[in-house]
């Protein structure tokens, strides 16, 4: 889909041909003359439409107004949030309808400045987002141009770039996280990263079992091994900042599938757990989207990709392996493989020498009881790291919320047969998975991110929702502006590209 930003007078909004027109209404309204105005005011004093985000009014080429359709869209308190709710109910209604090039104008908004912008245009592209992948005869994307219209450039311009930046982002983490697992295995996955490899900035590797072996990742590849497809571990780089800038890593959870291996899932909805890798697909998102805005930073994104299949030569309950750390895991319940495969990424992550890690996984069913799918668990072992992202989740309306580390959680991890177990009892599964993952991160600021409910909605909306990338690019753009880089390759503005 293009997007188009454009200043435009309430006469020329009236004036400018399109198949719909989406006028977004919030606060006070001041009464203009124009037809527009016009029908709002009347409109809003006859009750038949009211300010509240996500009401709707529409009128079939209504006098005065050069548009087929028009939509009146109330958008509550004006705010981010306001604006998704109302640009999404609009853009829902108009899905069964032929409108190819869609006007829409937030003239009328009190104040329209970056984050409103945005979040317009990314609930735009969320709305219409149309997986075809494995279908025979896939749905026409009839939405083929939106024409934002503003009454400030200067005032629009950034969000608007961060916007349809991150709508790329967005598509490319709900596209691989869509795909059934046949069409997106380790391989695959690595493909679309080699893809991302040709975009300016970035660059990828990619090592297979015997170079994965001779690390001596034994805990990663003990859960590729019940698998006939070949792990991978992908190494993505995008350069943006001095050479000698520490860079933040970012891991994502690669299962291309959860059978749960010998301690095997039960069968209903077990074919959701194709979205396992929804921690990979977000780390590739954020680099499609890193790849647009050109920030001046450097990040390494890290995905260890495999399948966790039960099978002759499957790891059992009870196995004992040797993680790249050093340290051996008794693994208990092979359906806690996220942590296995995230232990050995943890690790490598150490000789990148990172100023922060952050991983991103659909680790745990706990964390979908505790959080369900409104906010992602967060832990972390760094306060100003939370902190960062937790204001990053806010800003980007993609909610995180912090949950503890007591070391008594790590209680349940003890065991006679090895230096750790990999699970701990039902109690507090979410926190002794992340304790795991903690005794692999003690040499750096670390986060985890626990997105298994907010990465993919259930029922009748089935399907990836590609988050967290909107938190991650906001988080990543903090690290710009608060210059926790050295001095010398700190840019005044986030957007601006400085190459040493
Ligand atoms: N991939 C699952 C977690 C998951 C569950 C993600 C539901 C999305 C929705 C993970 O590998 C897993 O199986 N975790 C187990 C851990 C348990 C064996 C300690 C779980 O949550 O049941
Ligand atoms: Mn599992
Ligand atoms: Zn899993």
């Amino acid at each position: 889909m293009d997007f188009e930003l454009k200043t435009l007078t309430p006469a020329r909004i009236c004036a400018e041909k399109c198949d719909a027109l989406i006028v977004l209404v919030a606060g006070e309204t001041d009464a203009g003359t124009d037809a527009v105005s016009k029908m709002v005011t009347l409109a809003l004093k006859a009750g038949d439409f009211e300010n509240k985000a996500g009401k709707l009014l529409s009128a079939y080429r209504p006098e005065g107004m050069a548009a087929t359709r028009v939509l009146l869209a109330g958008a509550g308190d004006g705010s981010a949030k306001s604006i998704r709710t109302a640009v999404h109910a609009a853009m829902v209604a108009l899905k069964n309808t032929n409108a190819r090039r869609v006007l829409l104008s937030l003239c009328a908004l009190p104040q329209a400045g970056q984050e409103t912008v945005r979040a317009a245009v990314l609930a735009c592209a969320d709305a219409t987002y149309l997986y075809s992948t494995t279908k025979s005869k896939p749905a026409e994307q009839k939405l083929k141009q939106v024409l934002v219209a503003v009454s400030s450039l200067a005032a629009s311009r950034a969000g608007f770039d961060k916007g349809v930046g991150l709508a790329k982002g967005l598509a490319l983490a709900k596209e691989w996280a869509n795909r059934p697992a046949n069409h997106a295995t380790p391989t695959m996955l690595a493909q679309a990263a080699r893809d991302l490899g040709k975009l300016p900035g970035i660059k990828v590797e990619v090592l297979g079992p015997k170079e994965v072996a001779k690390l001596g990742m034994g805990s990663f590849m003990a859960v590729a091994q019940g698998s006939e497809e070949p792990l991978r571990f992908i190494v993505l780089r995008y350069d943006g900042g001095a050479k000698a800038e520490a860079p933040v890593v970012l891991i994502g959870k690669g299962i291309t599938f959860d059978t749960g291996g010998i301690s095997i899932k039960p069968a209903a909805e077990m074919d959701e757990m194709k979205y396992d890798m929804g921690g990979a697909a977000s780390v590739l998102g954020t680099f499609r989207a890193l790849a647009e805005l050109q920030p001046a930073l450097n990040v390494v994104g890290l995905i260890p990709a495999c399948e966790n299949m039960p099978d002759g030569r499957a790891i059992k309950p009870g196995d004992v392996v040797t993680s790249m750390s050093g340290q051996t895991i008794e693994i208990l319940n092979t359906d806690a493989e996220g942590r296995l495969v995230l232990c050995d990424a943890l690790t490598y992550a150490e000789r990148l020498k990172p100023r922060a890690v952050v991983d991103i996984a659909t680790l745990t069913g706990a964390c979908v009881i505790a959080l369900g799918g409104v906010r992602s668990g967060m832990f972390s072992s760094d306060d100003a790291l939370a902190e960062a992202l937790a204001a990053a989740g806010d800003s980007a309306l993609d909610l995180c919320w912090r949950m503890p580390l007591d070391d008594e959680y790590a209680d349940g991890l003890k065991t006679h047969f090895a230096d750790v177990a990999n699970v701990a009892g039902r109690a507090g599964g979410a926190i002794t998975a992340a304790k795991f993952l903690q005794r692999f991160a003690g040499k750096f600021p670390w986060a985890h991110l626990d997105i298994a409910g907010t990465a993919w909605k259930s029922g009748a909306a089935k399907g990836a929702t590609g988050r967290p990338v909107p938190l991650l690019v906001d988080f990543l753009l903090s690290q710009v502006q608060s210059g926790r880089a050295p001095a010398k390759t700190r840019t005044p503005k986030v957007g601006a590209r400085s190459r040493a």
